[in-house]
């Protein structure tokens, strides 16, 4: 570790979800600690590109719900050491609403099914590298049902943490460490205008994306070399578990 416990100097990071606010935050720190990083979401590449700070040339629309798109992407790729993905949805709507088993369906096709096409796609030739790591988004939401979100980003959440732990059982022998954050209420585009009360929480705010984004850059460091199966709660102590 003589480069230091958070380089990340030679390795390729892919963030998926790098025009929004946790995920332009972890490709901007991940570039300072000396990565070379591909940036993928919904957006335009020059909107990702503008967001992050990556080059536009690194910089691609992907939709991470889509298996095929993500496979294709990933067989170009080349070599990616690390994942950091934060592409997700939070719809504000009615779950009684005659027509919201559309969005509890697209809900899960983003915050599960992008986690599960990404590791589907990255964990073989991760371990035919020889390692790699893996770090996804959880939320506080996944353990006590959120605070504004809706039930299917509660119940996408709660999956998320349990995919991780399956996931990370069996990447772990192949040198793969798989990991989530569950973050509190961070000031993104997510959580703008949805009604919360930052002045009722211990630190009296809501996080900063970089707040979130730096334990993700840790968990793809030499530092976390033995971090794997765990979901890190950074939520200002609004809950305990
Ligand atoms: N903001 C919060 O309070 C908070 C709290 C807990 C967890 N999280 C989680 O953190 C992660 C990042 O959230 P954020 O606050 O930065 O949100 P954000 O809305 O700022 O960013 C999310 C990004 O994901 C992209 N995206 C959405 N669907 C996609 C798809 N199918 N394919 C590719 N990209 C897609 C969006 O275009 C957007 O740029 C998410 O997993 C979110 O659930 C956020």
């Amino acid at each position: 570790m003589g480069a230091g416990v958070f380089s990340l100097q030679g390795q390729r990071v892919l963030v998926t979800g790098a025009a929004g606010g946790i995920g332009s935050a972890t490709a901007r720190l991940a570039a300072e600690q000396g990565a070379q990083v591909i940036a993928a979401d919904l957006a335009e590449p020059a909107a990702i590109a503008a967001r992050s700070g990556v080059a536009v040339a690194h910089c691609h629309r992907l939709d991470t719900s889509d298996r095929a798109a993500v496979e294709a992407f990933v067989a170009q790729a080349g070599r990616i050491d690390g994942l950091v993905d934060t592409a997700a949805i939070c719809p504000a709507d009615d779950w009684m609403a005659p027509d919201w088993d559309a969005a509890l369906q697209q809900v899960l096709a983003v915050n599960v099914g992008g986690p599960i096409n990404l590791a589907r796609a990255l964990l073989a030739p991760m371990a035919a590298q020889g390692g790699g790591r893996m770090v996804f988004c959880g939320s506080i939401a996944g353990w006590m049902g959120g605070i504004v979100s809706g039930p299917h980003y509660a119940f996408s959440k709660g999956g998320l943490h349990a995919f991780i732990r399956w996931l990370a059982r069996r990447a772990a022998p192949q040198g793969v460490l798989v990991n989530a954050i569950a973050p509190g209420p961070v000031e993104t585009a997510m959580t703008e205008g949805r009604g919360y009360r930052p002045e009722n929480y211990p630190l009296g705010r809501m996080a900063k994306p970089e707040e979130i984004a730096a334990t993700a850059i840790f968990l793809l460091g030499p530092g976390a070399g033995y971090a794997a199966g765990a979901v890190f709660d950074i939520n200002g102590a609004t809950h305990f578990r």
